[in-house]
């Protein structure tokens, strides 16, 4: 959590001049009209400091903002006036790894193990985040005109209506062929450390260069992709609008920055457990927390860590013939050896493991109790964790949920 502060605020930072305040620094980067409202919307619907600040803590509090950024200061720049914020700040400015605990809620103490899920991911110093980019990315996920059938989007297989997936054991790809591999969900990818069930992408950029020229994916190229976006003025239009200043900014580097800069705004805030660490004590039923603290206890927790329950490290899970990142490296240890996936809407993302083959969550709990930490679990027990597993599920986007309208017919 604090890489991931550190990260956005570097980010936040480098696009502000020295002495910009911190409105500039600190809020300007998602307060971009995408991500969140604008300043000039803010200063339309908040007309003093008071109701500004109440909006702020119940956006904090909803989880859909991180804690602690310099609210008071920012609203001082922004309606002028002394700081009186100091009572705010005591119950705000908490440090990001701590979170509200309750004393008459016996399970709050395991709280600490768990991060909450940030507004954003990091955001890579080469691909800023604009409302342009965003915009012009969800056109591109969802226009199969990239495929070279002309029949696949990525949202084909990774479809926002239903987690971010396809709930097919394996993806059919171009020809329906299958790659043998489960499709994870693209919700919260950008807080992935690495992409594939392998690891074998080390961002989301890199990442949309492989599904687009899979044979048993999109089976596209990098010149059929320009060659057709490059025949809709429309996109033409939108490129020259997301990479302002580039001579040629219809090219398959940019196609796969929007295509990220997309994905990092898919991400799901406002789950039951997201709102039980944020405060609600009532947020999580008895069971879920007798979840949670299985969870905990048992050491499930040592791998599915952070805010999207992935530490982003490999560990051995020998289930079939599938070598998993010695695919990648050819390194004898890395044999069997996965990528820990996140646990977010898992409840959603059904059927489970990288070739897709068990379909009900405890089932899929035992699995990993019995193979990654040597314990029989009871029934009871894999139903509580995986009751607790069902409060992760958080809410996807309106926005990236609602189909766009994608330009003109390609001429080809
Ligand atoms: C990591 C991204 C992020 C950062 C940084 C951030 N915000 Fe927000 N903020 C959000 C999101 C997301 C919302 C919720 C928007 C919505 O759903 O209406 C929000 C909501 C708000 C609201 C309430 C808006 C409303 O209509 O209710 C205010 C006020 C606000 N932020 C002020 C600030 C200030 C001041 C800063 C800087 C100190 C800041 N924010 C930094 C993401 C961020
Ligand atoms: C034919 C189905 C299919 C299409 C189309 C497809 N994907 Fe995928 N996607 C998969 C499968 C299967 C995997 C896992 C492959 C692996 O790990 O070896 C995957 C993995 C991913 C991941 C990694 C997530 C993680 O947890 O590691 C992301 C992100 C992603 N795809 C985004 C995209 C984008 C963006 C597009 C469009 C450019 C796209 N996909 C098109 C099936 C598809
Ligand atoms: C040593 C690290 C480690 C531990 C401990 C661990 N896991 Fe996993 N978990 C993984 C890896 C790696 C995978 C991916 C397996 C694969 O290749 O399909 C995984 C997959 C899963 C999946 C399937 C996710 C999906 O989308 O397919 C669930 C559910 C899960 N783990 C829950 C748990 C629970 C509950 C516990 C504790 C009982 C636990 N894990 C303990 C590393 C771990």
């Amino acid at each position: 959590m604090k890489k991931l502060l550190l990260a956005l605020s570097v980010f936040l930072v480098s696009g502000a001049t020295a002495e910009a305040g911190t409105w500039e620094t600190t809020c300007a980067g998602c307060h971009n009209g995408v991500v969140a409202p604008s300043k000039e919307t803010l200063l339309k619907k908040f007309k003093t400091k008071r109701e500004f600040m109440a909006a702020v803590r119940k956006a904090v509090q909803s989880g859909k903002m991180p804690r602690g950024l310099g609210f008071g200061r920012a609203a001082m720049e922004l309606y002028g006036g002394a700081k009186k914020f100091s009572s705010f700040h005591k119950v705000s400015a908490v440090k990001s790894s701590s979170v509200a605990t309750s004393s008459s809620d016996p399970y709050a103490k395991y709280k600490k193990f768990f991060t909450p899920l940030p507004a954003l991911p990091p955001i890579p110093a080469d691909n800023t985040l604009t409302p342009e980019k965003v915009r012009l990315g969800k056109m591109l996920y969802y226009d199969p005109r990239l495929s070279r059938s002309k029949l696949i989007s990525c949202n084909t297989c990774h479809n926002l209506s239903i987690g971010g997936d396809d709930n097919q054991k394996t993806s059919l790809g171009d020809h329906w062929r299958t790659g043998g591999r489960n499709a994870p969900t693209t919700l919260n990818s950008g807080f992935l450390r690495v992409q594939f069930w392998d690891g074998r992408a080390p961002t989301l950029e890199e990442q949309a260069k492989g599904p687009l020229q899979a044979h048993v994916e999109m089976n596209s190229t990098p010149k059929i992709v320009v060659r057709r976006l490059k025949a809709i003025p429309e996109y033409v239009k939108l490129f020259k609008k997301a990479f302002p200043g580039e001579k040629d900014p219809v090219n398959f580097e940019n196609v796969v920055k929007a295509i990220a800069s997309f994905e990092r705004t898919l991400n799901t805030p406002n789950s039951p457990f997201q709102r039980y660490l944020l405060g609600d004590s009532n947020a999580l039923t008895k069971e879920q927390k007798e979840g949670m603290k299985l969870f905990v206890k048992y050491g499930c927790i040592a791998c599915h860590s952070g805010p999207v329950f992935s530490d982003g490290q490999f560990h051995k899970f020998k289930w079939n013939n599938d070598l998993g990142r010695y695919r990648v490296t050819k390194n004898p240890k890395d044999k069997y050896m996965f990528r820990t996936p996140q646990l977010l809407n898992v409840a959603i993302t059904a059927p489970y493991f990288h070739d897709g083959s068990v379909n009900s969550l405890e089932e899929a709990v035992k699995i990993m109790a019995q193979k990654e930490l040597g314990k029989k679990l009871s029934n009871e027990e894999a139903k509580k964790i995986a009751d607790f597993l069902r409060s992760l599920t958080g809410e996807v986007p309106l926005e990236a949920r609602v189909l766009p309208q994608l330009p003109g017919n390609n001429p080809e």
